[in-house]
């Protein structure tokens, strides 16, 4: 139980410097982790939010190939992009580092260092592709063919992007070599690979047992269906010249693969976050480890990731790994080659000041369980029928007529009617309701009881009718307008995880500093003006 631990290590995935975030990946990722994470905030938990660019592997030299440029210049370009991009959309990150940094070297290098010195790995000889054109061995993603188990003839040699199956090149069908479009061949060449089949029977207890019922049903069935296929040594370096040096002798040439990398990234960028207390985040047992990634992702966070953090011995272990699903846009897969999908920054210049609405629409439609689609028909609709119809027009309600009927100053609250009496009660119950949600990573579930709030404020006015009674009874008024102002003051706490600049706009056109409160209690305004 989460009451059990004292502080949270919470990671979003690395994206690859190589490329604009989408909203895809907001609505998978960045955005429910951020949810998260303000509310663990707001709840007076200790928690560190963890993310950076993922600088290494061959998307990179393949987008540097294709443009011309330096794998250098490009996760110079694309990590200032997505870093920029997220901080406009209020995503919260206590540190976006990268893995091309220093740290991240000597972490990861150290990393392999220790299983390496420590017989963690088997040392192999394989036939490898190799392209007699471009003189040089081929990298998994720079072979494609057709997937061996879905038919897909644009698999890469990984992974089927189509099918999600893990793939090794040598299993696709009729290979070809990306660098010059000819049919590759085998030649000989060593490389470390972590058995992953000697975890085997403690992945099995570890989640088909341990997390049956706490993980997500999505991810928990990719986990076990993965291990039930049974598990196979797994090359961890690669024959490449971008990357980390693999810190061994005889290993010219090489580097980590960069999903051996990319995770270890997690770690240096609490190191680069906190030099002196990291450890606490990643090896003591009261600190709470959450991945927050895309589907995509599941094997690599919840098979591979662990089972180097298991072979290394010092670090914890993921509590949960909530994955999305996929947002389609328009009712088609969003995919940047064909340039199909909203991008992030380009949204943010589209709709300045306007990052609120997209988190909204993202949350409310977000793909928890199944793949879901974006459109803009739907955008606009929650826009005007729940932003502004049901949120924005109970807050307007409330303020307005404080400021018509008493000057801006938040009336005493008089003797309460049987039903402020059950309103109260109700609003009392709903900051801890959304809180479990949101612990419980059912965000859009969270995020619709925030809305019954807002819709039990228009409910509460609409049946008193403060404006009807101003003529003949100013005090029982008073008491309506204390009401909607604490129904207000608790929206305005509870939304701000989801909405944070409309939250804090509302927080200082209510003075809400004056009266803060953890999220878990309903703040209560005290006596003074409306700004
Ligand atoms: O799928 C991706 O975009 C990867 N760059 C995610 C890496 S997550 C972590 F391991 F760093
Ligand atoms: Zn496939």
């Amino acid at each position: 139980m989460s009451s059990d631990f004292q502080r949270y290590t919470v990671t979003a995935a690395l994206p690859y410097a190589n490329g604009p975030v989408h909203i895809g990946h907001l609505a998978g990722v960045y955005l429910p982790a951020d949810i998260y994470v303000r509310y663990l905030r707001s709840a007076g938990r200790d928690v560190k939010f963890i993310c950076g660019s993922d600088e290494h592997g061959v998307p990179i030299t393949i987008r540097a190939q294709k443009e011309g440029v330096t794998p250098q210049q490009v996760v110079d370009k694309y990590h200032a992009l997505i870093r920029d991009s997220f901080l406009d959309f209020g995503v919260s990150f206590d540190i976006y580092s990268r893995t091309s940094s220093a740290t991240h070297r000597e972490v990861s290098s150290g990393f392999f260092r220790k299983l390496y010195e420590e017989g963690k790995f088997i040392e192999q000889t394989s036939q490898q592709y190799y392209d007699e054109q471009a003189n040089q061995f081929l990298a998994d993603r720079y072979i494609v063919g057709t997937c061996p188990n879905c038919g897909n003839e644009n698999a890469y040699g990984d992974q089927c992007e189509r099918c999600g199956t893990s793939l090794s090149p040598t299993e696709l069908i009729n290979p070809r070599s990306m660098l010059s479009g000819n049919n590759p061949v085998l030649r000989e060449t060593k490389h470390w690979y972590l058995p992953l089949d000697q975890y085997e029977p403690w992945l099995r207890e570890w989640i088909v047992e341990g997390h049956k019922n706490d993980w997500k049903a999505n991810v928990y069935g990719q986990c076990k269906s993965w291990i039930d296929q049974g598990l196979h040594p797994r090359a961890v370096t690669r024959d490449l010249d971008w990357g980390v040096p693999v810190p061994v002798e005889g290993a010219e040439g090489k580097v980590l693969y960069v999903w051996f990398d990319a995770p270890i990234g997690y770690i240096s960028a609490t190191k680069d976050l906190l030099p002196d207390t990291w450890e606490t985040y990643w090896k003591d047992s009261g600190s709470k480890l959450v991945h927050f990634i895309g589907k995509d992702n599941i094997v690599f966070h919840c098979i591979i990731f662990p089972a180097m953090l298991k072979a290394h011995g010092d670090y914890i272990l993921p509590d949960n790994v909530p994955a999305n699903e996929f947002l389609n846009l328009e009712g088609d897969k969003i995919s940047t080659s064909r340039n199909w999908a909203v991008w992030l920054h380009e949204y943010l210049q589209d709709f300045p000041g306007r990052a609120d609405v997209l988190r909204y629409v993202l949350c409310a439609n977000a793909p928890e369980n199944k793949d879901n689609d974006f459109t803009w028909k739907d955008f606009q609709a929650r826009n005007n029928n729940e932003l502004l119809a049901t949120l924005g027009n109970f807050v307007n309600r409330a303020v307005v007529l404080t400021h018509k009927y008493f000057g801006g100053q938040i009336p005493a609250r008089n003797e309460l009617t049987e039903f402020d009496q059950e309103v109260l009660q109700q609003l009392a119950d709903f900051p801890a309701r959304i809180g479990q949600l949101i612990e419980n990573y059912r965000f859009r579930d969270a995020l619709n009881e925030l809305m019954n709030l807002a819709r039990l404020g228009n409910k509460y006015l609409a049946d008193t009718e403060p404006w009807k009674l101003i003529k003949t009874d100013e005090a029982r008024v008073g008491t309506i307008l204390n009401i909607g102002l604490q129904i207000t003051a608790s929206l305005t706490t509870l939304m701000e995880p989801f909405l944070p600049s409309t939250a804090a706009r509302l927080g200082s056109m209510l003075n809400t500093e004056k009266a803060p409160g953890p999220l878990l209690a309903t703040p209560m305004l005290c006596l003074s003006d409306i700004n």
